[in-house]
């Protein structure tokens, strides 16, 4: 017999909290039954018939429970909740089934269709496992329809998330703004388009990309209803928006006897698209406007007890004293427990990294104000700026351990596997420690596939793993192939991208992806040479028939020669101001700069040989939301505005830049090419090389023309990615860039 047992792992035990019992079910056993089945048979289609799925809510929270002999066809699933039925299933697949479930794809292929033998439970170390930042919403989901999130809430059941946020409220906003008097043109004035919801929500900005349709109001409202259907229907839990404060700036008008107070500008926005009012949360009129709106939005879309507000989200509160922030935080939960009894407020704790207003003293009198264990702290960014260690664990709320790992979706590999898997346990073993959860808060999804998936696992089961056998595990079950050489290539990997201990920010910071001037210092953490080696590597076990057709590989190979070429560029780069600022040889100069273009025509056309990295998909997903030629004009416009000048002028420019076909070829590289123009003039015209009149050339020239533009671009790959990048592996691998 050769039977598992995985023993069981649960923390925490001294700590009991309230919560627990709000974690029950959303729907009927037999319900969460029947969802986790259909989310099986779209995964394995019809073998699903030789699954019995039970589903017991006696059993332990977020438990599973896996059988399946030799003498009988029928693989045994029993859980105590449906996404813990799923979770099952896809631990059994990785671990017995060599399979894997990616976001973007799966491999099943050595899946033949019988069950091997098994036999383990698993309970797991979180009471919660929570997953989604309120911009993921904006980064990644702003165009997706009921389609995209089939496939996406499949993967939440599969991974074992039991907490995610369901934060559209403009439907509800605007009938209770209407209720209070407010006009049209005011309601119109304050929303900001699909792709800028997130900000608009915390009062950074208002009204920029929209304004907003009826039409799209419906679908986004219809859209979250079937979203959260589907989710409770597993016994997964959303939590809902609460008001925190930020209202249309002509509620002032509407109440001229009451103080309110813009909020800060937020990075430089214009007054027009920016300071909403911000009520303080101790009027009265805070707490009437806050049940309005928590009613109807329960009202529509029911309620799992978790309601989320955060009013100083990147705005400072205007006293700065204990009374004073308990009062707020007093009021705003009063609104959730005077319109629901079992209320839990789950805060996002990124107002207290790295600001100094929030003293311990503050911190403490904003949280305790609400009684034990109806708080919810996401500890947001716990893999590089935990706050639980210099709060006490958040004076005692509960608090969920975060990694938020992504700004502004962009692709560049990134990651901290042996950090977390240390971080972790330790978090859950600091004194007094009040940690039930783990979570996933990235900005933008889509990227760096493997830190997720190492953090949902941990997020099962704390206790440390071996990080190098279980990165080799994964290298062979998401290709459904062994193989040494790729096998190694991921353990580089983890040595390098994936090893980032510091506390810098990593943004995106890829030299060709943003507006060029001479000041840009290219910085790495890692030894790139470990980054090419790995390519190289993947290139050449990529002969193999198995893999030359494998999707996974294929993006997996494309996303690692990205790198490569992105490394390749800052190189360049750097040469390239080295020899303007030394003026010795225009010829070489030149030279330089012709290469840099041809580096990003490569890329271009590199990232075009897969799915995963196209431009196309992203405007045309934009445009199919639209229902009339002006919502298409104005949805393109906050697609490409998203990604590139954020902003009317490039208020944050290139935070959310993508590394995708179509972008590079027609923003980057003109801007690029602009540049360098300018460059050599100044050294030819024997005058100083002007930046601000440079960025005023790009704005006008590149940039603005591109978020206007309606061109289209492919929406299907081109070429064949192994052979593109064993092209341009030997091309740029040997090229020398010699110094004259
Ligand atoms: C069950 O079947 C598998 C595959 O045939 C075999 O390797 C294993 O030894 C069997 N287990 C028992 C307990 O007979
Ligand atoms: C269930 O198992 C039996 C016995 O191995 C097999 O004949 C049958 O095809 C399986 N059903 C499906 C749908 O795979
Ligand atoms: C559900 O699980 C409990 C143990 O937690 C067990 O006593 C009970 O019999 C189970 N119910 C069913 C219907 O299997
Ligand atoms: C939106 O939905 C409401 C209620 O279903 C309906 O009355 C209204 O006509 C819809 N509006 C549009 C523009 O479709
Ligand atoms: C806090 O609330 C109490 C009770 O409503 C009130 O007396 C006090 O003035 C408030 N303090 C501040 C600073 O808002
Ligand atoms: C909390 O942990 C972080 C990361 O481990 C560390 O940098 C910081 O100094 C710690 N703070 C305190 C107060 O212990
Ligand atoms: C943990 O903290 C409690 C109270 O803060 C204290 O009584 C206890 O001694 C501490 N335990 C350890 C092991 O430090
Ligand atoms: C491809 O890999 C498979 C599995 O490792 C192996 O059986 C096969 O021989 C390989 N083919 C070639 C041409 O090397
Ligand atoms: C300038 O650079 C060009 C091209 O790299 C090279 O051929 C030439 O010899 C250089 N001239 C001098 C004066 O160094
Ligand atoms: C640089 O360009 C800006 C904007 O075109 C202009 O205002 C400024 O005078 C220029 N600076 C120099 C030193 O020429
Ligand atoms: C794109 O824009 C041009 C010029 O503004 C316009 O003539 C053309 O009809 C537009 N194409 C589409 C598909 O909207
Ligand atoms: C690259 O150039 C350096 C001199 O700058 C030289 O030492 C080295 O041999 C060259 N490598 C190749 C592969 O040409």
């Amino acid at each position: 017999m050769n039977l598992l047992k995985i023993a069981v792992f649960l923390f925490n035990v001294q700590f009991v909290y309230l919560l627990n019992t709000y974690f029950q079910s959303y729907a009927k056993e037999e319900v969460q039954k029947q969802a986790a089945r259909n989310v099986i048979e779209r995964l394995i289609g019809h073998k699903v018939e030789n699954i019995s799925l039970k589903i017991n809510f006696t059993l332990p929270l977020n438990y599973f429970k896996i059988l399946k002999t030799n003498h009988t066809d029928i693989l045994l699933i029993e859980a105590s909740n449906g996404v813990s039925a799923c979770k099952a299933f896809q631990y059994y697949l990785k671990r017995f089934c060599k399979a894997h479930i990616s976001w973007d794809g799966n491999q099943l292929s050595s899946f033949d269709g019988t069950f091997p033998e098994a036999q383990y439970e698993m309970q797991s170390s979180s009471q919660i496992i929570y997953y989604q930042n309120v911009c993921t919403h904006s980064y990644s989901y702003s165009w997706w329809s009921i389609n995209e999130w089939r496939q996406h809430i499949d993967w939440i059941a599969l991974s074992g998330i039991t907490l995610t946020l369901a934060p559209f409220q403009e439907d509800v906003w605007n009938e209770v703004y209407k209720d209070y008097g407010l006009s049209q043109t005011d309601i119109t004035e304050h929303f900001a388009g699909p792709g800028f919801f997130a900000w608009q929500r915390m009062g950074n900005i208002r009204g920029w990309g929209g304004k907003l349709s009826h039409n799209f109001i419906n679908f986004s409202s219809i859209l979250q209803q079937n979203i959260i259907q589907s989710l409770n229907n597993l016994g997964i839990a959303i939590a809902l928006p609460s008001f925190d404060g930020h209202l249309p700036v002509g509620f002032a008008k509407i109440f001229p006897d009451i103080k309110f107070t813009l909020t800060e500008q937020w990075n430089h926005f214009p007054m027009n698209y920016c300071c909403p009012l911000f009520l303080d949360p101790t009027e009265p009129l805070f707490i009437d406007i806050g049940k309005k709106f928590l009613t109807r939005l329960t009202e529509k879309y029911g309620t799992n007890h978790i309601y989320f507000s955060d009013p100083f989200n990147e705005v400072q509160p205007h006293v700065s004293s204990s009374e004073y922030l308990r009062n707020v935080s007093t009021s705003i939960f009063s609104i959730m427990t005077s319109v629901d009894q079992k209320a839990v407020w789950l805060l996002q704790g990124w107002m207290f990294v790295k600001n100094p207003f929030w003293t311990n003293e503050l911190i403490e009198s904003f949280l305790t104000a609400v009684p034990q264990g109806k708080m919810l702290v996401l500890d947001l960014q716990s893999e590089q700026h935990p706050q639980y260690n210099r709060t006490h664990s958040f004076f005692g709320q509960p608090f969920i351990w975060c990694m938020l790992h992504n700004f502004g979706g962009t692709l560049g590999m990134h990651g901290s596997l042996e950090l977390i898997n240390i971080e972790l346990l330790s978090a859950s073993k600091i004194n007094g420690s009040s940690l039930v959860g783990v979570g996933i808060t990235p900005e933008g999804i889509h990227q760096n596939y493997v830190v997720y998936e190492f953090v949902l696992e941990k997020a099962w089961n704390y206790k440390q793993f071996n990080v190098k056998k279980w990165i080799k595990h994964y290298s062979n079950v998401r290709y459904g192939f062994v193989s040494k050489e790729v096998e190694s290539a991921w353990v580089l990997l983890l040595k390098s991208v994936y090893a980032f201990e510091g506390q810098q920010n990593i943004r995106g910071k890829y030299t060709y992806c943003r507006r060029p001037t001479l000041k840009w210092k290219p910085w790495k953490w890692y030894d790139e040479k470990y980054v090419r080696i790995a390519l190289h590597k993947f290139l050449l076990t990529s002969t193999n028939e198995t893999l030359y057709f494998n999707n996974l590989f294929q993006r997996d190979l494309v996303d690692l020669t990205r790198q490569v070429l992105q490394n390749q560029a800052d190189i360049l780069y750097l040469a390239i101001v080295k020899n303007f600022k030394t003026k010795t040889n225009i010829t070489h100069l030149s030279f330089l700069c012709e290469t840099f273009l041809e580096l990003l025509r490569d890329l271009d056309t590199l990232l075009g040989t897969h799915n995963d990295f196209l431009l196309g998909k992203f405007l045309e997903s934009s445009k199919s939301l639209a229902s009339n030629n002006a919502e298409r004009k104005q949805f393109e416009f906050n697609a490409r505005n998203q990604i590139t000048l954020w902003g009317p002028n490039g208020q944050i420019t290139d935070y959310a830049t993508k590394q995708w076909n179509g972008i590079v070829k027609d923003y980057y590289l003109p801007r690029w090419s602009l540049f360098f123009q300018k460059l050599l003039s100044s050294l030819e015209q024997n005058i100083p090389f002007n930046q601000s009149q440079f960025q005023k050339s790009v704005f006008e020239e590149v940039e603005m023309p591109f978020n206007l533009e309606n061109k289209t671009y492919p929406i299907v790959s081109d070429g064949n990615s192994i052979d593109y990048s064993r092209f341009l592996f030997q091309k740029w691998n040997n090229m020398n860039i010699t110094e004259p």
